[in-house]
């Protein structure tokens, strides 16, 4: 096999998450050492080919990387497909062009759905793409696990079990509103791990009233706090945050005092977790072995135990939700736990 005059590029898009350097240096080290290939590194997602802003990634520059949090690429919610004002600028042809002057036997593309996406759409232009699945959200479709979630779970679990003492201190129902985008897996594994009495995620859809009945039964029995775990997306009202939209709620509902805390970006930020390192070097090493035998148009993933890949078309744009039936689910329920629902 000769693999020695291929050369890749890699480029991280959507919002950042920790095990996105893990991941380059998975990539890099792998490509370089391993298979003597040459790695170019776009800046800030799509924009770097778009704009033509790449630099090579030497190996020594992918040493001491495997634990920062961030991306030393950057990154950008830049989506080539999607149609904008400027009509004349086409930005997939644009890629193309980049991509073949540049003499690219494949592109290496790390994100969430949107970015599998739009790698999708590159396959279908004909370019060798390899997409590698990152969110704390753990939405993307076709892979059990993506990196960036449990580095998020561990920051949601700390601070959850930092609000209890508090919460117990004033006697206080607390609010917690965790990242997810449209999907409740980091809050329902953060609730639980947490601790969490009440756990909200958009999945199933809530009852308020169920909610305050039970939060004020927690009180009739001399509960002296409550921890309410809520989704950033089951805020159907988008008026305002779904922490101010529910600490309200219950603060009417049930006239005990509420506070509300919204994790943010600090879920996203900081080194990765020893399990997303380890995934996301895997990914990154099972991609240039993709790469290496000249399988294009794929996503790696995680089934089960084993890495693995699927075709990128096959991802195209669904979303990895919270089945209504998941064991966690049905464990919160045994355990009392208000999901909102019957
Ligand atoms: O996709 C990850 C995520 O952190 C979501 O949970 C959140 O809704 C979104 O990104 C917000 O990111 P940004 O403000 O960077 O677009």
């Amino acid at each position: 096999m000769n693999t020695k005059n291929k050369r890749i590029g890699i480029l991280t898009a959507g919002g950042d998450c920790p095990g996105l350097n893990a991941a380059i240096r998975g990539v890099g080290k792998t490509a370089i050492v391993k298979y003597n290939m040459e790695v170019i590194g776009f800046s800030s997602g799509f924009l770097g080919l778009i704009n033509k802003d790449y630099f090579k990634l030497e190996e020594k520059m992918l040493s001491g990387i495997l634990t920062l949090g961030g991306t030393i690429l950057g990154t950008s919610r830049e989506k080539p497909f999607k149609k904008t004002g400027h009509l004349s600028i086409n930005k997939p042809k644009l890629i193309k062009e980049h991509y073949h002057q540049l003499g690219l036997d494949c592109l290496v593309c790390i994100g969430g759905n949107g970015t599998q996406k739009t790698a999708a759409g590159l396959v279908e232009e004909g370019l060798n793409i390899i997409g590698l699945p990152k969110t704390i959200d753990n939405d993307v479709w076709g892979t059990d696990e993506t990196f960036g979630f449990d580095s998020a779970l561990w920051i949601a679990t700390d601070a959850i079990d930092r609000l209890h003492s508090t919460a117990n201190s004033h006697k206080r129902i607390m609010v917690i509103e965790v990242m997810g985008h449209n999907a409740g897996w980091l809050t329902l594994y953060a609730g639980m791990a947490g601790g969490g009495d009440v756990i909200l995620i958009p999945e199933l859809d809530y009852d308020m009233e169920r909610v305050n009945k039970y939060l004020l039964n927690r009180a009739k029995k001399k509960k002296p706090y409550s921890i309410v775990v809520i989704a950033e997306g089951i805020n159907k009202h988008k008026r305002d945050s779904a922490a101010s939209y529910i600490s309200s709620q219950i603060e009417k509902g049930t006239g005990i005092e509420t506070r509300k805390t919204i994790l943010g970006y600090i879920q996203r930020g900081g080194s990765p977790s020893p399990y997303d390192r380890l995934l996301a070097t895997s990914f990154g090493s099972h991609a240039v072995e993709l790469i290496a035998k000249g399988e294009y148009g794929k996503m790696v993933i995680k089934k089960g135990d084993h890495i693995s890949d699927i075709p990128l078309s096959e991802v195209g744009s669904k979303v990895r939700l919270v089945p209504k039936d998941h064991p966690l689910i049905q464990r919160a329920l045994g355990l009392d736990i208000c999901m909102g629902i019957k």
